[in-house]
């Protein structure tokens, strides 16, 4: 029975030519949707279902479905499904992949990791059809089986009721940036946030129900916006937007929903600081308005609980701050020639990179006091301060023991390389932008993320404590150096709103966030057609490099760049805040219709994990 009624599911969704791909997809995958809820879900039961969202139900399909059927012919695609072409070409564009509901960030979460189900191109070579082409199977993996492309309340609502009644697993996706897997599960539902887009500024908003005393400037945003848009919009309006480092992130979703940190952090708070309110569907199905004068307790867990978890943001709304100028410090070192051969090509060399972490970790205290935030590598580092709180000679001072390294590293790169062009090599600058929209746009032009690539990310918050003595110093530098050597990448996010207090609580990620100056992540990443076990080697590769730090360090870790099997995670993610947390879940979640991996109230069990690994 299961089969046949999959076929009528498939031909009640009228998978003809004008949906070809899909069709290559659910063939060879009969199995995983016979053994699901979905086999118990009549075609009258879907239509009914799609009826209620105004006919904005899809079949969900990985992102390069249509390459399996070499589709080059547009007029093959519906008007939403690009051609093997386009996804080819846009294959590790972020932007591109954002726009598209079956793409995400790191491609293994449109894979089952624990069966190598997949679809995947190569993203050393997305030009290449082998990975799509037999003997390589198209396979749905972890991408959901339906989305809804979210425009209202009753959207949220009528999912919901779907889910209760026919236990299919709900999932949220915004723009799939997820590093734990989040946003992505096989056989589910997913409610799609990315076309919620509106923007609006209001110089005295008042949070609803709260009075005329408590207005301040804010703006709101629709839960698709991503921080590109929000920054140019922040920009038209010479106001300032505290967000992410990424253009492609979400504003509203995931990144503010669990804490939310940027360069601008250290002063000016997390995005958990700053939001004023949401509006939100609880999963009881009631649309509510959530800030400090209504609905407290949701307010709270929305302000770092996590996404997923409490309720579908629709929208949020987030303090705006005058425009300002920042002053910003650039420090590069060369590639080490010699690297060549060891895989860690255009590198610098060890020594110099020490030498760069052990200045910033030497000064991290003061620093961190001043105001700076910023980021760092192993070859670079971008420090940044507003400039209403130091002049630029002020700043120039501060940053001496930086800028006289990196003087030093330019004059010795001159007398090696008398004939090179001086516009090359090691650069040390500081300089002046006029506001953070007008940075973010230099530095997402010379910064972009790794996207379309797979990856094991672990993290680590590193407290204040840590670089209170010379000794402690050493210990940090050493420990990082070592991380480094064993990692792909290794950054500090210098994000921690360290100079920003909660006195009264109002947040709820782990308070180990306020005691810290950096983030640190690193990252191992693995090809297309890695094994299982390669996969699985990679994990515990980044759980190992993070170990040195681990021991030495609180229990503290940022949910959204954690490592997925982080050990102890309610306690790393929330601190003392947990338990408060896990009632506020029973008490808007009490069917539990809303789950993620190490969310709040995590069930391991489910078998919407069942692409996880267990034995890492
Ligand atoms: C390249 C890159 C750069 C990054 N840079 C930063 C950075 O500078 N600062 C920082 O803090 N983080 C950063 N992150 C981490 C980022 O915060 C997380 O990936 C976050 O989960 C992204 O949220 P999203 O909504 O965009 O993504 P999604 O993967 O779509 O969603 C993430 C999670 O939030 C949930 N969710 C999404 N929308 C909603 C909603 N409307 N209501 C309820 N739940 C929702 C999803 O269910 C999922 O659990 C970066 C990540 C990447 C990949
Ligand atoms: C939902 O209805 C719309 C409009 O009638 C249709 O285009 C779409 O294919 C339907 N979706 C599913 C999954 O049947
Ligand atoms: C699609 O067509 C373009 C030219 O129109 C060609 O270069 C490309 O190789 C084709 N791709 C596939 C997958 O057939
Ligand atoms: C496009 O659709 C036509 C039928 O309309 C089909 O014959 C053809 O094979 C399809 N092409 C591809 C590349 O899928
Ligand atoms: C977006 O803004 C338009 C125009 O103000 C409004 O009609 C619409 O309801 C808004 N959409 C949402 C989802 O808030
Ligand atoms: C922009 O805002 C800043 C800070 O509030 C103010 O000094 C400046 O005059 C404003 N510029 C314009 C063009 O309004
Ligand atoms: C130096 O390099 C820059 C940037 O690559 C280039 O524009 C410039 O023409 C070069 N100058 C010389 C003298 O080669
Ligand atoms: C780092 O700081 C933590 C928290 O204060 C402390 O427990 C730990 O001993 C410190 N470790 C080192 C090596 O400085
Ligand atoms: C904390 O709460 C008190 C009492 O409500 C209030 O006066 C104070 O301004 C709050 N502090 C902050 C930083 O919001
Ligand atoms: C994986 O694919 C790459 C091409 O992308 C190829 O060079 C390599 O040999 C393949 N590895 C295995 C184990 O098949």
């Amino acid at each position: 029975m299961p089969s046949t009624l999959i076929h009528e599911i498939l031909s009640f969704l009228s998978l003809s030519a004008a949906l070809g791909p899909i069709s290559v997809v659910a063939s060879t995958s009969s199995t995983a949707y016979s053994q699901t809820p979905w086999s118990t879900v009549s075609s009258s039961l879907l239509h009914t279902f799609n009826t209620t969202v105004d006919g904005r139900l899809s079949q969900g399909f990985p992102f390069a479905a249509p390459c399996a059927m070499m589709s080059n012919d547009s007029s093959n695609s519906t008007g939403t499904t690009p051609t093997c072409d386009q996804i080819q070409a846009g294959y590790l564009d972020e932007e591109f992949r954002t726009n598209n509901f079956g793409a995400y960030t790191n491609p293994q979460w449109e894979t089952c990791q624990t069966t190598g189900d997949q679809c995947l191109l190569d993203w050393r070579d997305p030009k290449s059809l082998a990975p799509v082409l037999p003997p390589n199977q198209c396979k749905p993996g972890s991408v959901p089986s339906y989305f809804i492309d979210v425009e209202s309340e009753k959207d949220v609502q009528a999912a919901y009721d779907f889910s209760r009644r026919t236990e299919i697993p709900l999932v949220i996706k915004n723009t799939g940036h997820d590093y734990v897997g989040r946003s992505s599960a096989p056989n589910s539902l997913a409610l799609w946030t990315h076309n919620l887009r509106n923007i609006s500024y209001s110089p005295e908003f008042i949070p609803e129900g709260c009075t005329k005393d408590e207005a301040k400037p804010g703006v709101t945003l629709g839960a698709g916006v991503q921080w590109f848009e929000a920054y140019a919009f922040a920009e038209a309006n010479n106001i300032t937007l505290v967000g992410g480092s990424d253009r492609s992130v979400g504003a509203s979703g995931g990144w503010l929903q669990g804490g939310g940190h940027s360069m601008l952090s250290n002063t000016m708070g997390l995005g958990v600081d700053r939001v004023l309110q949401f509006k939100v569907v609880t999963p009881d199905g009631q649309y509510r308005i959530a800030n400090e004068c209504q609905n407290e307790d949701l307010f709270f867990a929305l302000r770092g609980g996590g996404g997923g978890t409490f309720g579908v943001v629709l929208e949020s709304t987030t303090l705006a701050s005058p425009q300002t100028s920042l002053h910003v410090v650039v420090l590069t070192l060369p590639p080490n020639t010699e690297n060549s051969k060891t895989g860690k090509a255009g590198k610098p060399h060890p020594s110099q990179t020490k030498q760069m972490w052990s200045i910033m970790i030497q000064n991290g205290l003061r620093w961190a006091q001043e105001g700076w935030g910023g980021v760092a590598s192993s070859s670079a580092v971008i420090y940044i301060i507003p400039g209403h709180l130091m002049s630029k000679e002020d700043a120039a001072r501060s940053m001496e023991p930086l800028i006289e390294l990196g003087k030093g590293v330019r004059k010795d790169w001159e007398a090696a390389n008398p004939n090179a062009n001086s516009t090359t090599g090691p650069q040390v600058v500081l300089t002046d932008f006029p506001s953070w929209g007008t940075f973010f746009d230099w530095f997402a032009s010379e910064n972009v993320a790794s996207v379309g690539v797979n990856v094991a990310l672990a993290s680590r918050l590193i407290p204040k404590d840590n670089f209170s003595t010379s000794q402690k110093q050493i210990q940090l530098v050493d420990n990082l150096v070592n991380a480094n050597s064993m990692t792909d990448n290794l950054l500090f996010l210098i994000d921690a709103p360290s100079s920003y207090p909660d006195p009264n609580k109002t947040t709820s990620v782990t308070e180990t966030w306020r005691d810290s100056i950096y983030h640190v992540t690193m990252i191992s990443t693995w090809n297309w057609n890695s094994t299982m076990e390669e996969k699985k080697a990679k994990y515990r590769n980044v759980r190992n490099a993070i170990e040195g730090l681990r021991r030495d360090t609180p229990d503290g870790a940022y949910s959204n760049e954690a490592d997925v099997y982080e050990p102890n995670h309610e306690v790393s993610f929330w601190g003392a805040n947990y338990e408060r947390l896990l009632e506020i879940k029973n008490k808007y979640d009490p069917d539990h219709l809303l789950n993620c991996w190490h969310c709040v109230g995590w069930k391991q069990e489910l078998s919407q994990y069942s692409c996880y690994f267990r034995d890492i």
